[in-house]
């Protein structure tokens, strides 16, 4: 698998934070990754990219950017971004795609201006026009559960003074903490007060030199390939090298929840991200376990850990008995498009019985998916999502403007065709 859209993200931005040359292996390939690599450019950063190598040379000290920062359609490299520019001496303007500008803001711009930021946007959304100031540090309870919104303020606070604390009650991914503690950034998490919450911080102003990082393969597009081997008889996959950070696994076990046989193998961590190979073999609904699984509720604490797989586990529950319901995962309809809507009209189109809800939606199983033609907004997940489903179809699935994967993913439909036996 590509390397992970996620950790790439982090290791540009904290690369490019570091004193020294950092190299990175197996960088993401998707766009939202370049457009992070050309936002760190245009801060004055030296960042030369050779296929998957990344080679970033700084002294870890940003300059103003003469043009707006475009994040494209990566919310990731705004709001991470955002934290990082706030505490900096210049201005900047950060904007994207129409899909990034329609995108909540909010839930940033007030932690970061609780820190002293400056930053105006246009009700609640980019563009995004940072005026860099001395920034203190804050304890904030997250009020969304979002590791990018942690993460814009853990990166905010490297350059705040004092004690800069997040607490969560839902366990989000920690890239962001491992990757600071990679760099030798002291960072200390633990259990917060309340039952099931969590802290992160970070003492500022700090500053680290440079490391050398290997990205893992990315889970959430490894997803995809894991759910037909699960779903198309007699499949047999690995992976190697993939990503296990055990706040993006849960996706796995409720794979095999559902009857799929998943084995890890060679598990290791590097670079404090665990890794390792796994291995799904013996896949098909007429397999027995899939058939006779029982039907899933996926709602409150799993929702932040499964996020980008909900439209995907929509599909897998189209085929198993008594279906799938989510429920608490009002954030997908906030997301590169209204996820909910997106994958309730697509299996609706596929013959499946499905109703939205406001936070969520249920679909009944098991169907026979019938081929359809497919929309999917310019959202990579959702393309990605209905071409998994039409594998299954009878008849033909058309995905429109199919290229959108390429935000995550450009290789996906080569190797799906690769891997698929007709
Ligand atoms: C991400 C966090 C998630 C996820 C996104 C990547 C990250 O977003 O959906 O694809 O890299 O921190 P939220 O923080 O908005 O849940």
């Amino acid at each position: 698998m590509p390397g992970d859209k996620s950790i790439s993200h982090r290791a540009a931005m904290m690369a490019a934070l570091a004193r020294g040359t950092s190299k990175i292996q197996n960088f993401s390939t998707s766009e939202d990754c370049g457009a992070t690599i050309r936002c760190v450019k245009a801060l004055g950063i030296s960042i030369e990219r050779t296929g998957t190598d990344v080679c970033v040379q700084s002294t870890g000290i940003l300059s103003a950017p003469s043009a707006p920062l475009d994040c494209a359609n990566s919310g990731t490299t705004m709001r991470l971004l955002a934290g990082v520019l706030a505490g900096q001496d210049f201005e900047s303007l950060l904007t994207g795609d129409e899909s990034l500008r329609s995108r909540p803001m909010q839930r940033i711009i007030e932690p970061l201006t609780m820190m002293g930021g400056s930053i105006s946007a246009v009700d609640g959304h980019a563009p995004l026009t940072i005026s860099g100031r001395p920034l203190n540090a804050i304890d904030y309870e997250l009020l969304i559960a979002s590791a990018q919104v942690k993460s814009s303020i853990l990166l905010a606070g490297l350059n705040a003074n004092g004690t800069t604390r997040v607490v969560e009650d839902q366990p989000t991914r920690d890239h962001t903490e491992r990757m600071l503690r990679w760099f030798d950034v002291p960072v200390e998490t633990g259990n917060g007060d309340r039952a099931g919450e969590r802290f992160a911080s970070v003492s500022g102003p700090v500053s680290f030199a440079a490391r050398d990082v290997i990205i893992p393969g990315d889970i959430s597009s490894a997803a995809y390939f894991i759910a037909a081997a699960t779903l198309l008889e007699g499949s047999s996959l690995e992976i190697a090298n993939l990503g296990l950070n055990p706040t993006r696994t849960l996706y796995l076990d409720q794979m095999r929840a559902l009857g799929s046989s998943i084995d890890t193998d060679d598990l290791r961590e590097e670079c404090h991200e665990p890794r390792g190979t796994i291995r799904i073999s013996g896949g098909g609904p007429s397999s027995r376990s899939l058939s006779s699984a029982n039907s899933l509720t996926l709602h409150s604490a799993l929702i932040p850990q499964l996020i980008d797989e909900l439209p995907l586990l929509a599909v897998m529950g189209s085929q198993i008995d008594g279906g799938i319901e989510i429920r608490d995962a009002a954030e997908l309809r906030v997301k590169e498009s209204d996820r909910i809507a997106a994958t309730v009209a697509g299996l609706r189109a596929m013959a499946a019985e499905v109703e939205g809800f406001d936070d969520g939606l249920r679909v009944n199983g098991p169907t026979r998916l019938r081929g359809a033609q497919i929309d999917p907004r310019g959202d990579h997940r959702i393309a990605m999502t209905f071409a998994i489903a039409g594998l299954l179809a009878d008849g033909e699935t058309e995905i429109k403007d199919p290229e959108c994967v390429s935000v995550s993913f450009p290789e996906f439909f080569d190797l799906l065709e690769s891997v698929v036996e007709r």
